[in-house]
């Protein structure tokens, strides 16, 4: 049942500037043996002479002041060097406010000023730091600071406070909300409809990697090893706050375990270990427990969400209403854009989507796989089978009939669309034609069988980055740009694409990313690394071409002489002229030259003119986001068992069908599609925070209390790739990242009414509710 993607049928399709051999193919991943073996060094496993270690200190109350500490039987412990606290701590600059102006701003997950503050903002943030010779002295001795508190009233219980959310502002990057015709009106008047609430739990993060951070001063200058996933915004961040030239800071992040967002924002064990750092005049590591995560790392909002539709008897949509409420923290947390695939999805004739907020006492909430998408795709997609059931309509049918040729708000085009597609070829592999729509009417001996489908969707994005691509004489190439690798497979799909673009070998490819002190590339985001690195690195490789060309034509006997630009291919490693034309390769070109390597640099370096750089980016992003909607999207096939005494209900099958672009690398795509669905049925199944509506405190921080699935709840998944390249993007690649992960928790759900006939709208669906 399990296979890659469906390899392209036809022959991989020449790419702008190469010959199309590498792109296309599945390739093993060029880090796969260093991390399969163990010789992959992660962040709390940098070895340093004279080593410290540092544990946090959790604030056991939700708002209030800090009255008292009491570290004398924590600087008892043997092996502990210093108990940093609010009372004792150098001063550190505030976290800057976070501004569209300046991109690492957004670097603040929070604008606690932790350890020089006497403030408690949440119920968990840290109060202290115990440095100490081994991490069990200091985990031990963090145990025993003791801390008196002055309480404030504190705003925690996100159900009691749907009632006050107050309408998110639109900004720049986001908005929230959008209006077309009179919704309300509408869906009074429509002959069929649907007006249905639903809610999601609080989730969080628990990549395998937990957050780690080792530190050393080396007097004014600053070596960070830490898995994140954005080492400019981090290396900026941290210069600030310690009052250091950018310059001084190096962050070096070769490898991240896992990171779905939850690395992306600067949290509190990162700050704490610098400043531990400076403190001992050590260098210190701190390797953040699970529960440790849980209390200082934002995870996903909760909400509430009302999705109403109405149709004609023919299912053609009137009116399409999809609200929301999300949380974000007093001290910071971006809006979740939970409606954002309502904007897109469907052709209804009237449409009123609308974000509100709530401000709560507790870490703030941070990006979590498809931030938006992937439980705003759970309403709407649950609303849409719900209306298909009313109508007795067949519920991809019901889809189709509703399938945009333009973007519904506001008439944009689609850069690209292939949902259609996506769904025909699903519904053929799947055996869709199968299933009977009566519910409970499949069974396979005790257990009750449910087949449902969902729409998944998420937008593509592109972020500046630096490139620089070196030839050397001796053939090899070396791409350098600071980007990361968290387990998607970048410095392949970078070392595949330079090889076609320069018509070398991929083995003749190496990528150097994960340092600040290389060309600043994009944060691992938005689904958008690939192809914002891609784009330079095409660019990188043209100028590449081009220096060369003039090389040769500088020099005298070059038969590439006479040869514009336009007149050649890169093949075999060189230029030629046509398939059979004449031509040579580049070490010749060097050669005669006299040089021993070539070198060609895009991007403009964020250490200069940074704000002007990217600034000038963005505007022409929105400029061109003017024009065109730009995403990716798929259709889930999902299949599950329901035992009708227990409620409990295994996934047995799923197909999912992406229309992500052009893929670079059908195994390592294949790979991050999976592992968004793996996500998917843990939102939809299993996981849940849970949290005391009397204090806010996160009730299950770890893996026994908190369920992401395991290998036993996840079925074979058979993934499809249309693989059309979106010819409005670098290489036409959409991003790969997220797309997988929305629409999957309605997939199911919706497979679960038609398993039992009852609907569940309220995330997780344990089997309590099915009972
Ligand atoms: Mo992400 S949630 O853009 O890592």
């Amino acid at each position: 049942m399990t296979s890659t993607p469906t390899a392209p049928t036809r022959a991989p399709s020449p790419v702008e500037a190469g010959t199309g051999r590498s792109v296309g193919r599945p390739l093993d991943r060029v880090d796969g043996t260093a991390k399969t073996t163990g010789a992959a060094r992660y962040a709390a496993e940098h070895p340093h002479p004279g080593l410290a270690h540092a544990a946090l200190v959790h604030a056991a109350v939700t708002r209030g002041r800090i009255t008292g500490i009491d570290a004398a039987g924590a600087e008892a412990v043997p092996g502990v060097l210093v108990v940093i606290t609010h009372e004792n701590a150098p001063a550190m600059k505030p976290p800057p406010p976070v501004s569209v102006l300046n991109l690492s701003s957004l670097a603040s997950g929070s604008s606690v000023n932790y350890l020089n503050t006497d403030e408690v903002h949440w119920n968990g943030q840290p109060v202290a730091v115990v440095v100490a010779e081994t991490p069990e002295a200091a985990r031990h001795a963090a145990g025993l600071v003791r801390v008196s508190y002055r309480e404030l009233p504190a705003t925690v219980d996100f159900a009691a406070e749907e009632g006050n959310a107050v309408p998110q502002k639109s900004s720049a990057l986001q908005s929230g909300g959008a209006r077309k015709g009179d919704a309300e009106a509408a869906l009074a008047a429509a002959p069929v409809s649907v007006d249905l609430r639903f809610t999601t739990p609080p989730y969080h993060h628990n990549a395998i990697e937990p957050h780690a951070t080792t530190a050393v001063w080396d007097g004014d200058r600053l070596t960070v090893h830490e898995g994140t996933q954005n080492i400019t915004w981090l290396r900026d961040h941290l210069a600030l706050r310690f009052g250091v030239p950018v310059r001084n800071v190096r962050v070096v992040a070769p490898y991240v375990g896992g990171a779905f967002g939850g690395k992306t924002m600067v949290w509190a064990g990162t700050v704490l270990t610098v400043l531990a750092a400076r403190v001992t005049g050590r260098p210190v590591r701190m390797a953040l427990t699970r529960e440790g995560v849980y209390r200082t790392v934002g995870g996903r909002t909760p909400s509430a969400q009302r999705v109403a539709l109405g149709a004609r008897a023919d299912g053609a949509l009137t009116a399409l209403i999809h609200t929301s409420v999300t949380q974000t923290g007093r001290t910071g947390g971006l809006p979740e854009q939970v409606t954002s695939q309502s904007r897109h999805l469907y052709a209804a004739e009237n449409i009123l989507l609308r974000q509100n907020l709530v401000e709560l006492d507790a870490v703030p909430n941070t990006p979590m796989r498809a931030p938006g998408e992937s439980i705003g795709t759970f309403a709407l997609e649950s609303a849409v089978d719900e209306l298909a059931c009313a109508l007795g309509l067949d519920p991809i049918e019901l889809r189709m009939r509703n399938e945009p040729e333009r973007n519904p708000v506001d008439g944009k085009r689609f850069a690209h669309r292939m949902l259609r597609e996506a769904y025909a070829l699903g519904a053929e592999r799947f055996g869709w034609s199968g299933r009977t729509p009566e519910p409970g009417s499949m069974r396979d001996g005790g257990w009750l069988v449910g087949l449902g489908v969902a729409s998944a969707y998420h937008p593509s994005w592109q972020m500046p980055a630096n490139v620089t691509v070196r030839l050397s004489a001796d053939g090899s190439v070396v791409v350098r740009c600071g980007f990361h690798e968290m387990g998607m497979g970048g410095a392949t799909a970078q070392a595949q694409i330079a090889a076609d673009a320069l018509g070398v070998p991929f083995e003749a490819v190496r990528v150097e990313y994960g340092d600040s002190d290389l060309p600043s590339g994009p944060g691992a985001g938005g689904s958008a690394q690939t192809a914002s690195v891609a784009a330079s690195l095409l660019a990188a490789c043209e100028k590449l071409k081009g220096s060369l060309l003039a090389l040769a034509r500088r020099s005298g006997g070059s038969p590439l002489r006479g040869r514009r630009p336009g007149d050649l291919e890169a093949r075999d490693g060189g230029l030629w002229a046509g398939p059979a034309g004449p031509g040579e390769t580049y070490t010749a070109i060097l050669a005669r030259a006299g040089r021993d390597s070539a070198e060609a640099a895009v991007g403009s370096d964020t250490r200069v003119g940074k704000v002007t750089g990217q600034l000038r980016f963005m505007s022409k992003l929105l400029r061109d986001r003017r024009r065109w909607v730009k995403a990716a999207c798929g259709a889930h096939f999902c299949e599950v068992r329901v035992d009708p005494d227990t409620g409990e209900v295994r996934v047995s099958r799923w197909l999912g069908v992406f229309d992500v672009g052009r893929v670079v690398n059908a195994k390592m795509v294949a790979s991050q599609l999976r592992g968004g669905i793996v996500m998917g049925i843990g939102m939809a199944l299993s996981e849940e925070t849970l949290v005391d509506p009397r204090n806010g405190r996160i009730m299950n921080p770890g893996l026994a209390d908190y369920h992401v699935p395991v290998h036993a709840d996840v079925p074979p998944i058979d993934v499809h790739c249309l693989d059309v390249p979106d010819p409005t993007m670098p290489l036409g690649l959409i991003g790969v990242g997220e797309v997988s992960v929305t629409g999957v928790a309605a997939a199911i759900a919706n497979a679960v009414r038609h398993a039992t006939g009852r609907r569940v709208r309220d995330l997780p669906v344990t089997p309590d509710k099915l009972l």
